[in-house]
C-alpha cells in the first residue's frame, strides 16, 4: 500500500529592510498623528526598502535562511512559488528572478493574490507535495508595498510596510503539515482595493501619473467589513475541516492588517486575545509577507514549537482570502481522528456546543442589537 504523503514546513527565514518609518515620521509627511494610527490600527512603525533592496534580493535573503534551517541547498528544490504583487518587473515574474538568484534548477512562478498570497502558496505547495508531484517546495511571501503607495494619501500610506519571509515545505510520512485549507475570492469587490492604472486594460500615461492613479486605492471601511466577517468564519471552517476545535489550536496567525480586525476575530472565535499572534506594531501590513513573517517570528520567539497546531488566515486584494490549519512537525494529528472512540464522542459533543454558540452569535446577537438600537 502506498504511504500517505504529508507536506511539512521544515525551514523558515525572514528579511526586513533596515530603514524604519515611524508614525511620527509619517506625521511630518501627511496630516496624521501617532495616536490616531495606534488607536485605529495598532501600527507604530514599518520597515521600508532601502536602495540596496529589491523584491528579488529580499526574497532571496529570506529563502537562504529558510533553506539553511531546512538543511537543504537550491539543488534540492523541486519548485518555487513567489507570492508577491510587487515584483521587480512586469515581466519576467518574481518566480524566475528568485530562481535565477538562488541558482536553482526547477520550475518557478509568481503568485499574485494580494495579502492572501502566502496562504494560497502554502495550500498549493501542500497539494503538489501530497499528490506526489514534488517533494521540496520553497514558498516565499515578499512585498515592496511602499513602491505602490501614494505618500500624500493618509488613508493608505500609514498601513503598509516592506518585508520578506520564506518557508520550505517537504514531503514526510509523519502526519503533519497542512491539515486543511480554504481559498476564496469575491471579485465583485475588486475595486475596494486595487491599482486602477498600469495594467493592459488601463495603461499608464502622463495624465494618470499626474492624477496619481497608478497607486494603490482602497475603500478602507469596505475592506474592514469584509475582513471582520471573513477572519472568524473562515478560521471556523478550516478548523472543523481538520477535525479540530478552536481550543485545539495552539496559536492563531492572522494577517497583520489591523489590530481591531484581529481582536474582533479572537472575540468571535471565543479565544483569548493572546492566542492571536501580532507583530503589526513593528512592521505594519506587509501584504503577502505578513502571515509567513508572523509565523517565522512566532517560531523564533518560541511561541510555536514542533507538534503545535497553528491556524492562519489572510485576506486582501481580490477581494480574496485564504485560511489553513498547519501542524508543525509530527504529533497527534487530530483529536477526532478515530471514529467510534470516546475521543470522537467528546469531540462531537464539543462541536455541537460550538455550533450552538455560533448560531447564537450569528443570529440572536444581531437581532438583539437591532432591538436595543430601536429602543434608544
Ligand atoms: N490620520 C488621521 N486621520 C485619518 C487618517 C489618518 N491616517 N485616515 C483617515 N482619517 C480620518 C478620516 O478622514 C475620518 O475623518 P472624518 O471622521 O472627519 O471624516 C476619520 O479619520 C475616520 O476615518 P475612517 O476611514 O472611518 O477610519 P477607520 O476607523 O475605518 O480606519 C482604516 C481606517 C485604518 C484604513 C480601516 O478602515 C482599516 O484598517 N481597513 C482595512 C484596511 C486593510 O486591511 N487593507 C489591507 C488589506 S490587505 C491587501 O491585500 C493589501
Amino acid at each position: 500500500m502506498q504511504q500517505q504523503r504529508y507536506a511539512q514546513i521544515t525551514g523558515w527565514g525572514k528579511y526586513v529592510p533596515d530603514k524604519i518609518l515611524t508614525n511620527h515620521d509619517l506625521a511630518n509627511m501627511v496630516e496624521t498623528n501617532d495616536e490616531w494610527i495606534v488607536q485605529r490600527t495598532g501600527i507604530r512603525q514599518r520597515h521600508i526598502r532601502t536602495e540596496k533592496d529589491t523584491n528579488t534580493s529580499m526574497a532571496v535573503a529570506a529563502s537562504k535562511e529558510a533553506m539553511t534551517v531546512a538543511g537543504i541547498t537550491a539543488n534540492d528544490l523541486d519548485f518555487i512559488l513567489v507570492c508577491t504583487s510587487s515584483s521587480d518587473y512586469l515581466l519576467p515574474g518574481a518566480g524566475s528572478t528568485v530562481q535565477a538568484e538562488l541558482g536553482a534548477a526547477c520550475g518557478a512562478v509568481q503568485l499574485v493574490a494580494g495579502c492572501s498570497g502566502w496562504a494560497y502558496g502554502a495550500a498549493m505547495a501542500s497539494s503538489l507535495i501530497q499528490s506526489g508531484t514534488y517533494s521540496t517546495i520553497l514558498v516565499v511571501g515578499v512585498e515592496i508595498v511602499s513602491h505602490g503607495l501614494d505618500y500624500t494619501d493618509r488613508s493608505t500610506c500609514i498601513l503598509f510596510g516592506d518585508a520578506a519571509a520564506a518557508t520550505v515545505f517537504q514531503v514526510t510520512e509523519e502526519p503533519s503539515g497542512v491539515l486543511s485549507f480554504e481559498l476564496g475570492s469575491d471579485g465583485d469587490k475588486a475595486k475596494s482595493l486595487w491599482v486602477p492604472y498600469g495594467g493592459s486594460s488601463q495603461p499608464i500615461n502622463q495624465s494618470v501619473v499626474d492624477e496619481g492613479r497608478h497607486f494603490i486605492e482602497m475603500d478602507g471601511q469596505e475592506v474592514f467589513k469584509f475582513a471582520s466577517k471573513t477572519v472568524a468564519a473562515s478560521l471556523k471552517r478550516v478548523i472543523a475541516q481538520a477535525g479540530l476545535l478552536p481550543d485545539d489550536i495552539d496559536l492563531f496567525i492572522p494577517h497583520q492588517a489591523n489590530a481591531r480586525i484581529i481582536e474582533a476575530g479572537a472575540r468571535l472565535m471565543r479565544q483569548p486575545k493572546d492566542k492571536f499572534y501580532m507583530n503589526l506594531d513593528k512592521y505594519g501590513n506587509t501584504s503577502a509577507a505578513s502571515v509567513p513573517l508572523a509565523m517565522v517570528e512566532a517560531i523564533q520567539e518560541g511561541r510555536l514549537k514542533q507538534g503545535d497546531k497553528v491556524a492562519i488566515v489572510a485576506f486582501g486584494a481580490g477581494l480574496s482570502w485564504g485560511a489553513a490549519v498547519i501542524q508543525l512537525g509530527a504529533g497527534e494529528i487530530s483529536k477526532a481522528h478515530s471514529l467510534f472512540s470516546l475521543g470522537h464522542a467528546k469531540y462531537l459533543a464539543k462541536r455541537t456546543r460550538e455550533t450552538v454558540l455560533d448560531t447564537a452569535q450569528n443570529i440572536i446577537l444581531p437581532i438583539a442589537m437591532r432591538f436595543s438600537g430601536k429602543r434608544k
